[in-house]
C-alpha cells in the first residue's frame, strides 16, 4: 500500500492542475482576431476550406479518452483518460508536424519516416534513413507507450503554452536516457544532422507563414505566432496521445485480477508465456507492460559494448554497455529490437535471454545467477514458444489504424 498512495496523489494532482492550467491559458490569451472561435473543436467553414487544400482531417477535432485497464486504475485510481480540449487542438497540429517533410532540411524526411503507424511507431530496419544518405546510429524506439501511461500513473500535468509536461521525473527518452521530456527530445531530432538537419528557428519562420499552420496554430495556442516552443509542445501532445492500453493482455490481467483464474480466452501457451515473463522479466520490465520497475540496465548483449550507450554520453565506464529497459508493448510489431536492432525476431530475443547473456561487468544483478555468473534460463522450446506468445497479447490493434494518428497530408 505504501508504494500506492503516492501515485495516487500523482494521479489527482495531475488531473487537477491539467484544467487549471487550460483555464489560465484559454482565458489569458490575447484577444486576436478570431481568437474566440479558436477554443472550439470545430473549423468555420473558411478555416476548413484552407485546411482541405492540404489536408484531410476532419472539421471537428474528436478529443481522445481511453478506458483504463482495471489493472492499471489499481494503481492510479483513474478509470479513464480523457484528453482536455486545449490538448486534444495541439495534438492536431502536432499531428500535422508530425507527418510535414519541412521538418527535414532535404525535404527527405518526416517523424514518420522513422516511427510508421503501422510499426506502432517504430522503424522496420535497424538504423533508419535520415537525410543526405545518413542513416541513424541507433535503432528507432515505437512510440505506441511514450506517454508511459503518465497521464494515469503520474499524472501528465496537461502543460499550458509555456510550460513543458512533466513525465514522472525518472521516466526519460532515448536509449540512453539523454532527454528528460519529448520536447527536449523533438528538437534534438528536428537539429540533428543525420536525422533532420532542421535550425528550429528558420522552421518556426518558414511554418509560421503559412495558412495551413495559422489556422491550426491558432486553434492550438490562440495565436498565429507558431514559436520554436510551441512546435515541439504540439509535437509532444501528439506523441503523447498515442497510448496502447486496449490489448489481449490486459483483459488477462483484469480477468487474474478479478477471479483470480483466466479463462478459455487465452492459450494454455499464453499464460504459461505470463507465468515465465512475470518469473524472469517483468523484474526489470514490469507487470503492467508500463513504466518499467528499473529504468536503465545493461541486458549482457555484449562483453564489450562499441555503442557503450548511457557510459558513451557520461564518460563513466560504471554505464558502459547500460541502455533504456524499452517499454514492450505492441512489440510483436516493433523489431528489430535492441539499440542497435540486432535481433530481427523475437525468438531471436528470448534466445538471448535462455542461453546467451554475456559477462559483461555492469550486467545487471537481475540476469545473474547465484554464482555471479550470467544466468542461463535455458528455456525448452515450448517456454520460448509460451514467451512470445505471450508478447504477442501486448499488440494494441486500433493504435496501427486509428484515424488520429494517421497521415492527415493529401499527397
Ligand atoms: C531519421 C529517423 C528519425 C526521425 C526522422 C525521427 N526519429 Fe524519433 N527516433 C529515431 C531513433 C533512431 C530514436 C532512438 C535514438 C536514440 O536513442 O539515440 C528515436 C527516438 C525517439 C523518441 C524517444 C522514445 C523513447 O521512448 O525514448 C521519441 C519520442 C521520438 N523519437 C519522436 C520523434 C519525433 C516527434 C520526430 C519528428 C520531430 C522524430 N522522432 C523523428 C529515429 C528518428
Ligand atoms: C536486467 C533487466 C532486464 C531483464 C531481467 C530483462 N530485460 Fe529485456 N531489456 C532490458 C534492456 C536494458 C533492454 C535494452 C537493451 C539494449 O538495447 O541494449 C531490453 C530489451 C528487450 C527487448 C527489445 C525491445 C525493443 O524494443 O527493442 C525485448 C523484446 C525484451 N527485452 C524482452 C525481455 C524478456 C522476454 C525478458 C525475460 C526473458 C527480459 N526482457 C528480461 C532489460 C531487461
Amino acid at each position: 500500500m505504501k508504494k500506492l498512495l503516492p501515485l495516487l496523489a500523482f494521479g489527482a494532482l495531475g488531473l487537477t492542475f491539467s484544467s487549471c492550467i487550460e483555464e489560465r491559458i484559454d482565458v489569458g490569451s490575447p484577444e486576436t482576431e478570431g481568437f474566440s472561435n479558436a477554443l472550439t473543436l470545430e473549423f468555420n467553414s473558411d478555416e476548413f476550406a484552407t485546411l482541405s487544400q492540404s489536408l484531410d482531417i476532419d472539421q471537428t477535432i474528436t478529443m481522445a479518452s481511453v478506458n483504463v485497464p482495471f489493472h492499471i486504475q489499481m494503481t492510479s485510481g483513474i478509470s479513464t483518460v480523457d484528453q482536455t480540449s486545449s490538448d486534444a487542438r495541439k495534438a492536431l497540429l502536432g499531428r500535422v508536424l508530425f507527418y510535414d517533410s519541412r521538418l527535414s532540411a532535404t525535404g527527405e524526411t518526416t517523424c514518420a519516416s522513422c516511427h510508421k503507424q503501422e510499426a506502432a511507431f517504430s522503424d522496420d530496419i535497424a538504423f533508419s534513413n535520415g537525410i543526405n544518405g545518413a542513416v541513424t546510429k541507433r535503432n528507432s524506439i515505437a512510440l505506441g507507450s511514450v506517454p508511459t501511461f503518465a497521464p494515469v500513473i503520474s499524472g501528465y500535468g496537461s502543460s499550458g503554452d509555456e510550460q513543458t509536461a512533466q513525465v514522472d521525473g525518472d521516466v526519460r527518452f532515448f536509449w540512453d536516457e539523454r532527454a528528460g521530456t519529448i520536447k527536449e527530445q523533438s528538437e534534438a531530432t528536428i537539429q540533428d544532422e543525420l536525422e533532420m538537419g532542421k535550425d528550429i528557428h528558420e522552421l518556426s519562420s518558414e511554418l509560421k507563414e503559412l495558412e495551413m499552420y495559422k489556422i491550426l496554430t491558432m486553434k492550438a495556442f490562440g495565436t498565429t505566432d507558431l514559436t520554436p516552443d510551441r512546435i515541439t509542445l504540439a509535437l509532444e501532445k501528439f506523441t503523447s496521445s498515442i497510448v496502447s492500453m486496449n490489448t489481449r493482455f490486459d483483459q488477462m490481467r483484469d480477468e487474474e485480477i478479478f477471479s483470480g483464474v483466466i479463462s478459455g480466452n487465452f492459450t494454455a501457451s499464453e499464460r504459461e508465456g505470463a507465468q515465465l515473463f512475470r518469473s524472469n522479466c517483468s523484474s526489470c520490465h514490469g507487470d503492467e507492460m508500463g513504466k518499467p520497475r528499473i529504468n536503465i540496465a545493461s541486458n549482457g548483449l555484449d562483453e564489450v559494448y562499441s555503442d557503450k550507450g548511457v557510459g558513451e554520453r557520461s564518460g563513466n565506464s560504471w554505464e558502459n554497455g547500460i541502455f533504456k529497459v524499452p517499454f514492450l508493448r505492441n512489440v510483436a510489431l516493433t523489431g528489430p529490437y535492441m539499440h542497435d536492432g540486432r535481433f530481427n525476431t523475437l525468438r531471436e530475443v528470448i534466445d538471448h535471454y535462455s542461453e546467451g547473456i554475456q559477462d559483461h561487468v555492469n550486467l545487471h544483478p537481475n540476469l545473474k545467477g547465484n554464482n555471479n555468473q550470467p544466468r542461463r534460463m535455458n528455456f525448452t522450446e515450448a517456454q520460448k514458444q509460451a514467451l512470445i506468445d505471450f508478447l504477442e497479447t501486448t499488440t494494441d490493434q486500433s493504435v496501427l489504424v486509428d484515424p488520429r494518428f494517421s497521415d492527415p497530408f493529401r499527397e
